[in-house]
């Protein structure tokens, strides 16, 4: 099945529930969903201005403690009046997909404006980028305001540093439990969609960057296959294992971002050449079903999840239940796993960032 080729990381720790007062007329700004926010801007009861102007004051707001984002766009509220524009004169017809929705980026992801593109890093600020992404290019073809740059561990932890932390944006915190790690790479994203400070955002993943700071940021991550989004223009660490996916609070918001983003794109030609001939007809939101997970087989690598504690043990063993229900799970329950490797196992770091085995253990600047 298509959908399967996702590696889908649904929010462990409960995604928060749309609160959009339908039809009352006000609209409900914190937690919302984009078919909540589609509901406002048909409904009238919201337009996309006034959507980034929340975004703009909640980063202004909690930025300074949770560092988050780099930048905002100073054509923000500019490209959201454009989009309030067009969806009146359209007489309200792309109400539809991302358009008029604020997105935050991750800063190795190009943009050609007035934003700068630099991984975090010092080195990079100023450089001026010759295009835009090719995710990025996605985006505002979908008619995205872009709202600005998040955080990530800088480089993307090619060179590294603790999650989470760049030379340019400080040290991002976890908005739920400030001493916790918002882990890494794609700290800034994950906590900026936990703390309402954008509808939606990109990460990027090498090894865990997407996953790690979805789990520990309680959003919703998808890490597509490799070539499904294109890696042209976003700073890389290695061609083949690099993937640019949505960080969002629903597994619906992410599942709309990734429609945006996904498809060929002549400058990542070979892996979005041979990954596009996946991509379902209609795209990925007809996966969207309350029974979706009906009739599926979904394999769980048992290795992923040992040695932690009981506690940590209760609540997965908790969501692969719930999981269980509808759909059947291959491979053993954790309870009979033995609690740590075994002496034939591959040693492999466990690190606040995610698995790692590169680079080498020790090598820390
Ligand atoms: C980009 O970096 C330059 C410094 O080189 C800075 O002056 C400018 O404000 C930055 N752009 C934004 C949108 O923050």
């Amino acid at each position: 099945m298509v959908d399967l080729r996702l590696q889908v990381v649904a929010a462990v720790m409960g995604a928060a529930l749309a609160t959009a007062a339908a039809g009352s007329g006000q609209f409900e700004f914190q937690e919302a969903t984009v078919d909540a926010i589609q509901l406002g801007f048909r409904s009238g009861s919201l337009t996309s201005t006034a959507l980034v102007r929340f975004y703009l004051d909640q980063i202004a707001r909690l930025n300074p403690l949770l560092r988050a984002v780099i930048e905002v766009n100073p054509d923000a509220l500019a490209q959201a009046a454009r989009a309030d524009a067009e969806r009146a004169a359209s007489g309200g017809r792309c109400a539809a997909g991302l358009h008029g929705v604020p997105v935050l980026l991750k800063d190795n992801i190009a943009t050609l404006d007035r934003l700068n593109t630099t991984a975090g890093s010092l080195a990079l600020l100023g450089s001026v980028v010759r295009r835009d992404a090719g995710v990025a290019a996605r985006l505002r073809r979908a008619g995205a305001v872009i709202l600005g740059k998040a955080n990530p561990s800088e480089w993307s932890n090619f060179r590294p540093v603790a999650s989470g932390w760049s030379a340019r944006g400080g040290q991002t915190l976890n908005p739920y439990v400030l001493s916790a790690t918002p882990c890494g790479s794609s700290a800034g994203p994950g906590v900026a969609a936990a703390a309402n400070m954008a509808a939606v955002t990109l990460g990027s993943e090498t090894d865990g960057s997407i996953l790690c700071p979805s789990s520990s940021n309680s959003v919703v991550g998808i890490k597509p296959t490799v070539g499904l989004t294109s890696r042209s223009g976003v700073i890389p660490i290695t061609p083949r294992q690099d993937t640019i996916g949505p960080m969002c609070r629903t597994v619906s918001d992410a599942v709309h971002v990734l429609d945006a983003i996904v498809g060929y794109d002549e400058l990542d030609a070979e892996a979005t050449g041979a990954a596009s001939k996946y991509i379902p007809r209609g795209g990925y939101t007809q996966f969207l079903r309350i029974d979706g997970l009906r009739g599926k087989r979904i394999g769980v690598p048992a290795v992923f999840f040992q040695g932690y504690d009981d506690l940590h043990t209760a609540a997965y063993q908790k969501h692969l239940n719930t999981m269980r229900r509808g759909s059947k799970i291959l491979g053993s329950p954790t309870s009979s796993l033995p609690r740590q490797p075994t002496a034939s196992a591959p040693r492999r770091e466990l690190r606040s960032d995610g698995w790692t085995r590169f680079p080498p253990t020790g090598w820390r600047s």
